[in-house]
């Protein structure tokens, strides 16, 4: 068992939802030019830790030169592998991933396993994730900012902000661990407002989303304001104490 794996109730328990949400976001690909700018992946190594179903990995796939998806969910994986015949799906998670080191020049974690609070240690992942990085490739983390935007302000009604972190705790971890953190100017846009209020839903569960849904009634667009952090590995000793962990169900 993975020590530091938490089953992802929205991948897992609404699929097909998942997939319109993932389908929603960043159509105005600021995000993806700012990924690209950061740490091109054209004729790299490049790994996708806690991938769940892959829904990113084909756009990957156009251009690296290897791709690996990591996920420590069972159920997740076989349907990542039936999605990416042409990458490399393992079985893993942050803390342990099962490549050699210095073996990707870029890695992307996609709003899974880095939510550093004052209750939740990503260390170990971090530590993880730099050590199957190649000395000068680079981390680049995804997450949501917590300040402007829609999807900032639904995170405080619905008081999930703080389990993020109060205040800029996340802002605070990645500085001192030398990542630099940009905000991208993005959204989410749907086919339709009811795709729109069945995903909000389903991110802010407990009807904590009602009162914004209610204000956005017709709405097919949401801002949201994801977030990039970016870590550079640095040079490594030619042998590091690394015991890898084994593999088991998740
Ligand atoms: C919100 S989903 C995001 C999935 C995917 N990155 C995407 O953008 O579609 C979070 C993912 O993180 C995975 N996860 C949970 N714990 C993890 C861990 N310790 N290491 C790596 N991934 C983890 C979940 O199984 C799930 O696939």
């Amino acid at each position: 068992m993975f020590t530091d794996f938490v089953k992802a109730w929205k991948p897992r328990t609404n699929v097909d939802l998942y997939e319109i949400e993932n389908g929603a976001i960043d159509h105005e690909v600021t995000l993806w030019r700012a990924l690209r700018t950061a740490a091109p992946w054209e004729g790299k190594d490049l790994l996708d830790p806690g991938c769940g179903t892959a829904y990113w990995l084909p756009r990957y796939a156009k251009s690296t030169r290897t791709l690996y998806g990591v996920e420590p969910d069972t159920t997740l994986l076989e349907a990542a592998a039936s999605r990416m015949a042409d990458a490399t799906v393992l079985h893993g998670s942050a803390e342990c991933i099962p490549l050699n080191d210095s073996s990707v020049d870029v890695i992307h974690a996609r709003f899974a396993y880095f939510f550093p609070s004052p209750s939740n240690d990503c260390t170990a992942g971090l530590r993880e994730t730099l050590q199957v990085l190649r000395p000068g490739g680079s981390l680049i983390v995804i997450d949501n900012d917590q300040q402007d935007g829609d999807f900032a302000e639904l995170l405080r009604a619905g008081n999930t902000s703080e389990h993020q972190g109060p205040g800029d705790f996340i802002l605070r971890w990645w500085q001192d661990r030398g990542a630099t953190t940009k905000k991208i100017m993005s959204s989410w846009t749907f086919n339709s407002p009811e795709d729109l209020a069945k995903v909000v839903a389903m991110e802010f569960p407990n009807n904590t989303a009602d009162t914004w849904l209610d204000a956005h009634a017709q709405e097919r667009t949401l801002v949201r304001l994801p977030r990039t952090h970016h870590q550079q590995s640095g040079p490594k000793p030619k042998t590091l104490p690394h015991s890898k962990c084994p593999v088991t169900d998740g």
